[in-house]
């Protein structure tokens, strides 16, 4: 069943009068990990899974939600201490608390939502759940007078303070900001960005789930972050940004080596972004190919956010002649994204189901990349 009119049904069971229906989408990065709160540039854009509310306010003071997904109900008021126990609760609870943080407003409402951004695939499921209810809360409530920066930095503080990951601005960013067939190149210093039609000629870009979940909360992410920040205080500059591997290894003997590499990738990243903007303005897809592989590289020696079964999938890319491969998002499971020429395609995706089966008992999911808009209403 399409997933607004399952949302409608179980609207309508509950609450009755049908209210309005939002959407915002999860996303993928082509390239430039974990630089964003770096202060370096990153690649997303939204894809055309997504999580979507049907949403009316009623008149009290509280929160009234049902996930289809999960099968479960919320109520929470709006004040700091009504925060709910349930985790998935706490993202919509997070998002109105930020709103009035900032002086908007959010008065009591019910709500219905579904998704079909996989969950813990690296796609941002998180950040589609933040950025949608954002985007309905600013429409309902406060007359779209919060702008869609605005919107994205209210799920970004809504991660650091009511689920426990200090994420930079990538995720919510490419949530409400992408726009179909176009990819943006943010600069998550100065948040400049401009956006990159994408439509590689002969080729397509696919994501291999390994269906290793992630869970970034409490998890070694905060770590990685912490990493660069020591690095930046002990050059005395703000963020890794402005680093370069010369001043990098003028330190080298007063850091850890863990912090050493940490920083490393983060530096080469950053200007693997660059090449990629370059690479693609001259049409040169083996370049784009060859930095995807090297960030595949530092994310799993240097930065150690893969594992084995993401590992073991970029090899069969790189086997099958895919011109780049790449672990993609926070890490520690979930996709590779694959730049695939389209005449390839079909045999590597099923020579990596079949080996990836043998090895590890299941098979991949595999998801082709449709490059689609971010935060809306429902028509
Ligand atoms: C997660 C975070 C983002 C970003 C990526 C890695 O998706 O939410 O802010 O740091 O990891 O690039």
């Amino acid at each position: 069943m399409e997933l607004k009119t399952k949302i409608h049904e179980v609207f309508q069971k509950h609450f009755g009068e049908p209210g309005t229906v939002y959407a915002s989408a999860g996303r993928i990065n082509l390239i430039g990990e974990h630089t964003d709160y770096n202060g370096g540039f990153v690649f997303p854009g939204a894809i055309d899974k997504v999580i979507m509310a049907e949403i009316a306010p009623n008149d009290t003071d509280k929160v009234r939600v049902y996930s289809i997904d999960i099968d479960d109900y919320a109520e929470f008021g709006l004040n700091e201490v009504d925060a709910p126990e349930a985790s998935w609760a706490r993202y919509i609870f997070g998002v109105c608390r930020e709103i009035l943080k900032r002086g908007g407003v959010v008065k009591g409402f019910d709500a219905v939502f579904a998704g079909n951004v996989p969950l813990g695939a690296g796609l941002s499921s998180s950040a589609a759940l933040e950025s949608c209810f954002a985007f309905a809360l600013n429409d309902l409530f406060n007359d779209n007078q919060i702008d869609k920066f605005e919107l994205a930095r209210i799920g970004q503080s809504t991660e650091h303070n009511y689920c426990g990951v200090n994420c930079g601005i990538m995720d919510q960013f490419a949530s409400v900001m992408g726009q179909k067939g176009k990819l943006m190149r943010l600069d998550c210093r100065s948040m400049e960005f401009e956006y990159y039609p994408f439509n590689p000629e002969g080729y397509e870009l696919v994501l291999i789930d390994s269906r290793v979940k992630h869970e970034l909360a409490d998890s070694p992410y905060n770590k990685r972050r912490q990493s660069c920040e020591r690095v930046a205080k002990r050059l005395g500059i703000e963020t890794l940004r402005d680093a370069t591997i010369e001043m990098l290894d003028s330190i080298r003997t007063d850091i850890t080596a863990e912090d050493y590499f940490r920083a490393k990738f983060v530096i080469e990243e950053k200007d693997r972004v660059l090449a990629v903007c370059d690479a693609l303005n001259a049409g040169d897809y083996e370049t784009v190919g060859n930095k995807m592989y090297e960030t595949h590289r530092g994310l799993s020696y240097d930065y150690e956010v893969s594992c084995e079964e993401l590992d073991f999938l970029n090899d069969i890319a790189k086997e099958c002649g895919v011109t780049g491969s790449r672990i993609m998002g926070g890490g520690f499971g979930g996709c590779t994204i694959n730049l695939v020429k389209k005449e390839l395609r079909d045999s590597f995706v099923d020579t990596a189901k079949k080996k990836f089966n043998e090895k590890y008992g299941h098979e991949p999911k595999v998801y082709p990349v449709v490059i689609s808009d971010g935060a809306h209403k429902e028509e």
